[in-house]
């Protein structure tokens, strides 16, 4: 089988592997798609370089088919499709208080250990979730994504006829918009790359540029000055933490999905003054990936226009170097058995 491996210095090498037997508690996976996420890119930038033991094969947003049951393994058959949550919480402690997403020994299959990026892995049977019969496996490598914000969504407790304000419509923050609507939420989006706005249009977004428009005043038109109830910080950068807490109204909650790598400055005044909530959100929890799944079964949202590109597992060097000379594409996925 063919297995890619990230190398270092921007590099992905291809290689010819024997298909392992599944060890006591795994299955193997016949990987169908998997999708290239941000850390991905970070990790072929060198950012992660202290973290991942190269080389090493990377990816984490994935679908497949259960191609062979290791010892031990019960309720999964050869045949099924499914999904990988790739958190490893087997060292879970009394301290971490039964939140096993975020145990302070949590490892992250595919930074930690080795991912998906190959034609067949071997995972543990606890990080699968089934899929139907009938789930289209391209839509399934978008389930990992999704639940990341369903996940979002649910801690922020938005309900519909509320309004959520999305700071940055990368491929997180339209799926966080996406799961917003079908709460049935007033959804606001704001972006700055002009490509990225015209295709939040594309998917029925009310999508505007705080470059463009003063984002606070058109917020407040669209709520008779209330603002918002819900604000999701999915940029990343300093001028959406500092928009953030002008857009969220009175007791307004601010989930805080963006990844900030150094301190940045905030604006607590307006936490005090306006009775604001910020809320960590981290990866998800098993009923996110259930709500994740079910959107995806429902097939209801416009997922396949995230998929901007779907590329064979071969091309894996081409396609984090297209990623980089096009900031403008969302969801690129690689087809793992060409
Ligand atoms: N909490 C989690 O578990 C989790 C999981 C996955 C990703 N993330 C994080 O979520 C964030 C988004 O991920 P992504 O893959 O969509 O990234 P991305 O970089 O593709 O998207 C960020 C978007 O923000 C836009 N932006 C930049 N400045 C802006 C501004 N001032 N106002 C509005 N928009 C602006 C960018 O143009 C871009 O489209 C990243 O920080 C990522 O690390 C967190
Ligand atoms: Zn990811």
């Amino acid at each position: 089988m063919k297995a890619t491996q990230y190398e270092g210095n921007k590099t992905f090498s291809i290689q010819e592997k024997n298909i392992e037997e599944p060890a006591k508690g795994e299955v193997r996976i016949k990987v169908a798609y998997v999708g290239v996420c941000g850390t991905d890119v970070h990790i072929y930038h060198g950012m992660m370089d202290k973290r991942v033991k190269m080389p090493e094969t990377i990816g984490h947003e994935m679908s497949g088919v259960i191609d062979a049951v290791g010892e031990g393994v019960t309720g999964f058959s050869v045949g099924e499709k499914v999904v990988v949550r790739p958190l490893d919480d087997r060292k879970v402690k009394a301290s971490d208080k039964g939140f096993n997403h975020i145990c302070e020994e949590l490892k992250f299959i595919g930074i930690d250990s080795p991912g998906a990026m190959q034609q067949y892995w071997n995972v543990p049977a606890f990080t699968l979730h089934k899929l139907k019969e009938n789930t289209d496996l391209k839509l399934a490598a978008l389930i990992e994504p999704l639940s990341v914000a369903a996940h979002d969504v649910r801690l922020s407790g938005l309900t519909a006829g509320e309004t959520a304000v999305i700071l940055g419509g990368g491929p997180i923050g339209l799926l966080v918009a996406m799961v917003a609507k079908e709460v049935g939420a007033q959804v606001i989006l704001s972006e700055v790359n002009p490509k990225r706005i015209a295709k939040a249009k594309e998917l029925g977004f009310d999508a505007v540029s705080p470059i463009d428009v003063d984002l606070v005043e058109y917020v407040k038109g669209k709520t008779e000055n209330r603002r918002a109830d819900v604000v999701f910080e999915v940029a990343g950068v300093q001028p959406a933490l500092d928009i953030m807490c002008e857009v969220a109204g009175i007791r307004g909650r601010i989930v805080m999905v963006a990844i900030h790598g150094q301190k940045k400055d905030v604006d607590l005044f307006k936490f005090f003054w306006k009775e604001l909530k910020l809320i960590g959100a981290r990866v998800y929890e098993k009923e996110d990936y259930e709500k994740a799944i079910q959107l995806i079964t429902a097939n209801e949202l416009p997922f396949e226009q995230m998929i901007t590109d779907v590329q064979p597992l071969t091309n894996i060097q081409q396609v984090f170097e297209n990623i980089d000379n096009n900031p403008d594409g969302l969801k690129v996925l690689m087809d793992c058995q060409l």
